[in-house]
């Protein structure tokens, strides 16, 4: 109950202090908010095979033996479920799948780093927006990542390398640079930030970050709220469910600016553009 209280009142306070694109005077910035509005839709037929595999692990009954790894399930609470279960607890849906494809494929990313692959479906859209980038994604649990695997090598077509193992181990076997990097796994601030850290010499110069769920806990918060601090972020978006940063650019001051759909503020419109 005071969870629910939590997020309702952190809702209210992200619509107070967002804006909508046509507020933004950074090009770079309105340009990747237009991009997300692009109604041009991915290839539908590989979004339907997508979606399919989504609705045949969703009706999975198998059990799996699952240790949360990072910040606990809000949703799940043993530590044995099937793994229809577990799919429906973990995996992106489908409308931000699609903003994730559109942040990638308006970044033109060669190469990507996923922290929390769980059964692939993100990395899936991450593919569908950029077909030919290399994708490197690292999942702890194995039975999972075996799944992941088994999907990713028929979906992606040898674009998407599947690393079996803990983020702070597995990151020491990577060199990048990435241009695009989603993290998607440890729910947790003082993990975030280790993990940042971490991945600051992987990133190439201009690179697009991509933290999920950075309203899901108060710990998220704080973790975005640490990250919008650190000296090599040039701008942040927040964009309710995704957090995107951006480095590289030269941007003074350097821009926060939290994002909401026109619909959301309609008295916000854009008349020049
Ligand atoms: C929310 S799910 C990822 C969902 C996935 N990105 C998608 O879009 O469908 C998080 C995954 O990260 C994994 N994970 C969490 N913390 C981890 C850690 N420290 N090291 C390795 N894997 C971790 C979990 O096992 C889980 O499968």
């Amino acid at each position: 109950m005071a969870n629910l209280a939590w997020k309702a009142w952190d809702m209210i306070l992200f619509y107070l202090r967002s804006q909508t694109k046509h507020r933004i005077d950074s090009p770079n910035l309105y340009a990747i908010l237009e991009a997300m509005h692009d109604a041009t839709s991915l290839e539908g037929k590989r979004l339907v095979e997508l979606e399919q595999y989504r609705t045949e692990l969703l009706q999975n009954q198998e059990e799996l033996d699952i240790n949360d790894l990072g910040a606990p399930s809000q949703v799940r609470d043993r530590s044995r479920r099937t793994l229809g279960e577990e799919v429906r607890g973990s995996a992106i849906p489908t409308f931000q799948g699609k903003m994730l494809a559109k942040l990638v494929h308006h970044q033109h990313a060669e190469r990507i780093l996923e922290l929390g692959t769980s059964f692939g479906i993100g990395t899936s859209f991450l593919h569908l927006g950029c077909p030919n980038a290399a994708i490197d994604t690292i999942e702890g649990n194995i039975s999972v990542a075996k799944i992941a695997d088994g999907h990713l090598s028929r979906f992606a077509n040898g674009h998407a390398n599947v690393i079996n193992g803990m983020f702070v181990d597995m990151l020491k076997t990577v060199d990048g640079p990435y241009d695009f990097i989603f993290i998607d796994g440890d729910h947790r601030r003082s993990a975030t930030r280790n993990l940042l850290s971490d991945l600051r010499p992987k990133m190439a110069p201009t690179c697009m970050l991509v933290l999920h769920d950075i309203h899901w806990s108060k710990g998220m918060v704080g973790a975005w709220n640490d990250l919008q601090t650190l000296e090599w972020v040039s701008a942040t978006l927040d964009l309710y469910h995704f957090g995107v940063v951006l480095t590289g650019l030269d941007m003074d001051p350097k821009h926060a600016i939290s994002v909401v759909p026109r619909w959301m503020k309609p008295w916000q419109l854009g008349i020049f553009r």
